[in-house]
């Protein structure tokens, strides 16, 4: 399944949920809110400062924590973004994180 989804825009919670119910993948499209998510003074500018993290990484990092079925592709032009956007996989935010994430944008 390829849906809109990403930490500012949950509108498709209800397809992720039968995704993960019927182990479907679940291709979130604009996964860093095409790149509102990443920007400096964007909604996870100030939590990266408390994590080894970009705010682009966050956005990722909370995706795949969010659900195993979960397969997010950002797109961009830079090796450098790249590089950075597939680290994400090696951020791990607990419960307690995962949560002050999800509220905050
Ligand atoms: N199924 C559908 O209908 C549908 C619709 C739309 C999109 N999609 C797919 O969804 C995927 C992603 O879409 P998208 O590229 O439009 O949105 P996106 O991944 O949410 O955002 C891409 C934007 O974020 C920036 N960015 C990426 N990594 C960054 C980083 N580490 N730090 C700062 N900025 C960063 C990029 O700029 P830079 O180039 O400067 O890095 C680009 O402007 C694509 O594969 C696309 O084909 C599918």
């Amino acid at each position: 399944m390829q849906n809109l989804y990403n930490l500012a825009n949950r509108s498709a919670e209800d397809v992720l949920t039968y995704a993960e119910a019927e182990n479907i993948a679940f291709i979130p499209w604009f996964p860093i809110a095409t790149g509102e998510l990443a920007r400096p003074g964007g909604p996870l500018d100030g939590p990266s400062r408390l994590h080894d993290a970009s705010p682009a990484q966050l956005a990722l990092a909370w995706l795949l924590r969010r659900s195993p079925v979960m397969l997010p592709i950002p797109g961009t032009y830079s090796a450098a973004h790249l590089e950075e956007n597939v680290n994400a996989a090696l951020v791990r935010l607990d419960d307690k994180e995962f949560e002050a994430l999800t509220a905050a944008a």
